[in-house]
């Protein structure tokens, strides 16, 4: 870490206020600000009251026991996830419910109710255990956003298998190494997906990473493109592939769902750490469970009647807890869309808004400020009015983009809740509640009822109220907590509870203003935030270096108006290989490859040298600057202070 907290940026002041409309907090189920104090004076009650709420088979004996750093919440509860977002509502009336309403890219529809997903989670539940599927197993899933994706997580839910999802976008070598480092048996695909009237394909990109697969034993394909990708399958090969349809044709709609233990594994969920190698975030079932449906009903106020539209890919933890757990768990009615918000034109998603009456929408600052670059047109072709409230989620929102979702968007009439929380998280930790809450454009509001957040020094000392920015930690464990890292407990340790002992690190930087309203300040590590999704400079760097033309590397994240951050890069090559734009073309073209499109760097730039620490660190902060057109920070520490005014001097006349 190179930031300290002295030198995070103080954010603008914002001085605008927004009550909840009082229509809003008259109707909301969290109207009185005493669940805070109710839920602080006792979290175990607050959080098995939220329990309540979920059918579990067999009840707890004990809320929590906490070992910091292992939790373990509901203790000898027996549940399972797919009968809490399927089963037990089709006891009541929501059995013809729609629960999942899809639109493909090319305008394609699909409705399937909570009956029909209970159908085809179970006769897909079949078919994975008729592949060998058993009770802790792992499945990868490497989809499109189609309604076959979250029917695979469920029956993986069903039959106690855990489901590592891997990102559409990603690279056959990232999926590789997901499959290998989760040792799964089956990889579930389609043929392709639609992106802007293109193939993206899928099954080609898993041909490719199936070669160094060793533990995968089946791969069923969902055919979504058909002819656009002509796939045909392999039956003679070193491990099995069949079609999706083929084996759900005869298949038993009858499978009982499996008593899990609170603590078994449901998901595995990869992110990017501060090294290389992606990290396992592991969650279990009862807790994440809890977490989810509880914060999925207060943060959005969740009544029976809302169309809830999540546009987040179920590859990020988003749509895992926000499309697909939370909202089944709570018997709502959850909008899927396949594609792209500007394809066939930029008026996609207030279309999709205005066609299925969404309620509330839940979306990224990033994809806000590229709706406000194309202009109020848009949104205002489309009958927005069916809209009640607004969330945002995965950076900072900036006080402009804010005001235009509220203004734009929700007709100055829907609260906005912007949710801080991680893919480690499991569920949202810090948020306004709609109905209660005065919201500040740009600040995340408040811990949830049940959870504890403060913000730190250094030493470990809370940051008063309304002065400084420190490091945002959660000092009591919370249901939907990561448990460990998939195969890597020492890693867990060290990068969540090794800074302050006994406490979680986020890994943010924050402020706490004297409303005691937090304001988040973007990560204060080696983690980029691109768009809402996390990349590593490590990450990128290994990529670089695994080009043959290159001797050295070093990836930064540099503001960016509409991605937050964008990935630069810069380069020192190996001996007989000269900088050039083609070069840098190919280097970008070869970070595409090794993780993934999100993953590009939007410059390269070669140096002779790069700027290091006597002990060889690379300064990322001053790349940083140079980047940034800023003024030097601290160079005491360099080996060679040369090099850095050569780099500033040769990066100015390059930019100029
Ligand atoms: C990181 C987690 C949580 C789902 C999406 C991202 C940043 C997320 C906010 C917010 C400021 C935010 C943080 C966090 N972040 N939401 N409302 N305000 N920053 O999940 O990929 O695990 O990334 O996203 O930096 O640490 P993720």
């Amino acid at each position: 870490m190179e930031k300290s907290t002295q030198t995070i940026a103080a954010l603008l002041e914002e001085e605008r206020t927004f009550s909840p409309p009082e229509a809003f907090a008259q109707q909301a189920h969290a109207k009185d600000t005493k669940i805070y104090e109710q839920a602080a004076r006792n979290r175990e009650a607050f959080w098995a009251a939220a329990a309540n709420e979920l059918d579990w088979f067999q009840r707890w004996d004990r809320v929590l026991e906490w070992n910091p750093p292992w939790a373990k919440w509901f203790v000898n509860g027996k549940l399972n996830a797919s009968y809490n977002c399927i089963d037990r509502h089709l006891k009541t009336w929501r059995r013809n419910k729609a629960a999942l309403i899809w639109e493909g890219e090319p305008g394609d529809e699909r409705v399937l109710t909570y009956q029909d997903l209970h159908r085809e989670v179970s006769k897909f539940a079949n078919v994975l255990k008729k592949l060998g599927v058993k009770k802790g197993d792992r499945v990868a899933i490497y989809m499109p956003m189609i309604p076959e994706l979250p029917i695979a997580t469920l029956a993986c839910a069903r039959i106690g298998a855990v489901h590592s999802v891997v990102f559409g976008g990603f690279s056959a070598e990232a999926l590789r190494d997901r499959i290998n480092d989760a040792q799964a048996k089956v990889l579930i695909t389609a043929d392709g997906g639609w992106r802007r009237g293109q193939v993206v394909p899928l099954k080609k990109n898993a041909d490719e990473a199936l070669k160094n697969t060793p533990s995968i034993e089946s791969v069923v394909v969902v055919r979504r493109v058909g002819e656009a990708a002509s796939i045909s399958l392999d039956s003679q090969g070193p491990r099995r592939e069949f079609w999706w349809h083929d084996l759900m044709r005869n298949v038993s709609m009858d499978c009982p769902p499996e008593p899990m233990d609170s603590e078994d594994m449901l998901f595995i969920l990869y992110t990017s750490g501060t090294t290389g190698k992606p990290k396992g975030v592991v969650h279990t079932t009862g807790g994440y469970l809890v977490g989810v449906a509880l914060t999925h009903k207060w943060v959005f106020d969740i009544k029976d009647e809302d169309v809830f539209f999540c546009t987040a890919d179920i590859g990020w933890v988003t749509g895992h807890s926000y499309m697909v757990y939370g909202p089944l768990a709570n018997g709502t009615t959850t909008v899927m869309f396949e594609g792209v918000p500007d394809y066939p034109d930029k008026d996609r998603f207030w279309a999709i808004v205005e066609k299925y009456r969404a309620t509330i929408l839940y979306t990224a600052p990033t994809a806000i400020r590229t709706f406000m670059r194309w202009g109020e047109e848009y949104p205002k072709r489309h009958d927005l009015s069916s809209l009640r409230l607004l969330g945002s989620v995965g950076e900072p929102i900036n006080p402009e983009a804010w005001i235009w979702y509220h203004r734009v968007i929700g007709s100055e009439r829907c609260p906005i809740v912007d949710t801080w929380w991680q893919t480690e998280t499991g569920h949202i930790l810090i948020t306004p509640l709609p109905g209660v809450s005065t919201l500040k454009p740009a600040s995340a509001n408040k811990p949830f009822p049940g959870i504890e957040a403060e913000v730190l020094d250094e030493a470990g000392r809370p940051v008063p109220p309304g002065s400084g920015a420190g490091y945002l930690v959660i000092t009591k464990p919370w249901p939907g907590m990561l448990r460990t890292l998939y195969n890597d407990p020492e890693r867990y340790k060290q990068a969540y509870w090794s800074k302050y002992p006994g406490i979680y690190l986020t890994g943010d930087g924050c402020k706490i203003d004297q409303d005691g309203d937090f304001w988040l300040l973007g990560r204060i590590d080696d983690v980029l935030n691109v768009s809402g999704h996390r990349i590593s400079t490590m990450e990128v760097e290994s990529a670089l270096v695994d080009h043959q033309a290159v001797a050295e590397a070093a990836a930064i994240g540099k503001n960016h108006e509409v991605k937050g951050q964008a990935v630069s890069a810069f380069v020192t090559l190996r001996a007989g290989h000269k900088p050039s734009p083609e070069l840098a073309d190919e280097l970008k073209k070869h970070v595409t490859k090794k993780i993934g499109a999100i993953a590009r760097p939007d410059d390269i730039f070669f140096t002779a040298e790069l700027p290091k620490t006597r002990s060889g660190k690379i300064m990322r902060r001053l790349l940083r600057d140079i980047a940034e057109g800023r003024a030097l920070g601290d160079t005491t520490t360099l080996a060679d202070p040369n090099v850095i005014a050569q780099l500033k001097s040769q990066y100015e006349s390059s930019e100029g």
